[in-house]
């Protein structure tokens, strides 16, 4: 049995790398505005593989590929290229999670879970594709991204779930309170949420002022970016607190201690990379980066409470 538990293990791992790949494409597409590289869809300017150059298009691309009523933007090979690369990703990601439910049909009876979790991602992965869609062709409400944020924060979860289900290891006896590290990645996740309306008040201004004068953005920010701010301190002091303290005990050498290094890590950049954002009129190459690193901060320390939890008697190498 412990070929198929490494089986399904790596396919699962597969996801939980598609899934932060898909995030960072997604991060990418919306700090460049690439969201309309492609007009149509699922094709991007009617074939499969897009023009790598304008001189492959009719003449009145503008006017045969029109969303809308309205005619398209020049074309840019960078933008389209971007948003085929980001449903590229999309598309293989679909493919993985659905790949890994039809393996997991072999647990239906011995592990039942696994099989409707993977199924369950599957629904959840064809619901986010589908609002994303939505989210990028329409700038829709801040609503939707907020949905869009939470739905793909609740696939990470059930795949590293589905993940930790694969370990082979006990790591129960190392935590002392392991429900402390759940409250840590909810305290992430409030602040993921901040954030994504900081995010929308940016999106606002940056509508209003045309794209530009980028250097006045910050200050037109309003109470949500300083609870935004407060927040960021409050999630570090207790993030290095905790840390310092499982380090202590269990020292850095097993899984415990590397994932409280990574976090510790991922958390000093992101905080990083607030500042930069805040310091340097939130340079573009920053936004994406930010919105990766909050995303990997979350899954490690939602990972570290799996872990924290584990009991391998009921796990998938006991059977
Ligand atoms: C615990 C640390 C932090 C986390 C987890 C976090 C998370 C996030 C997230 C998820 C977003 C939304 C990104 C998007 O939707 O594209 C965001 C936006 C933002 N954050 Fe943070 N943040 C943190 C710390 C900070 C700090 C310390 C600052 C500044 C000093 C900061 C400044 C900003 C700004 C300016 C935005 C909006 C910019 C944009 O992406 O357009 N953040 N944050």
């Amino acid at each position: 049995m412990h070929t198929n538990t490494s089986t399904f293990r790596k396919l699962v791992l597969t996801s939980v790398l598609l899934i932060y790949l898909v995030i960072a494409a997604g991060g990418i597409v919306r700090s460049t505005g690439s969201g309309m590289g492609c007009p149509d869809w699922p094709k991007c300017f009617g074939t499969w593989i897009p023009p790598t150059n304008i001189s492959q298009l009719p003449a009145n691309y503008k006017e045969s590929f029109k969303v809308g009523h309205h005619l398209i933007a020049d074309f840019n090979v960078f933008k389209t290229w971007i948003e085929y690369l980001n449903r590229l990703l999309g598309a293989l990601l679909g493919v993985s999670v659905l790949v890994t439910a039809v393996y997991a049909f072999r647990f239906i009876r011995s592990k039942p879970e696994l099989f409707y979790l993977s199924l369950l991602i599957v629904i959840l992965t064809g619901i986010q594709g589908f609002i994303g869609a939505k989210v990028v062709a329409t700038n829709l409400s801040k609503y939707m991204i907020t949905i869009h944020m939470l739905i793909a924060l609740v696939i990470l979860s059930l795949t590293l779930y589905l993940l930790s289900k694969t370990i082979i290891q006990n790591w129960k006896a190392h935590f002392e309170n392991g429900n402390l590290i759940l409250l840590l990645s909810v305290l992430t996740l409030i602040q993921i949420l901040v954030g994504t309306q900081v995010r929308q008040e940016i999106d606002t201004v940056s509508i209003q002022l045309n794209d530009s004068l980028r250097e006045t953005w910050i200050d037109q920010l309003g109470i949500l970016y300083i609870i935004h701010r407060v927040i960021a301190i409050f999630v570090v002091g207790v993030n290095v607190w905790f840390a310092s303290r499982l380090l202590k005990k269990l020292g850095s050498g097993d899984l415990p201690g590397k994932l409280s290094l990574l976090i510790i890590f991922t958390l000093a950049l992101e905080y990083v990379f607030g500042v930069i954002m805040a310091k340097f009129s939130i340079p573009r190459f920053a936004q994406p980066v930010h919105l990766f690193l909050a995303t990997l901060l979350f899954g490690l320390q939602f990972y570290s409470w799996l872990i924290s939890r584990l009991q391998v008697e009921k796990n998938l190498n006991a059977i």
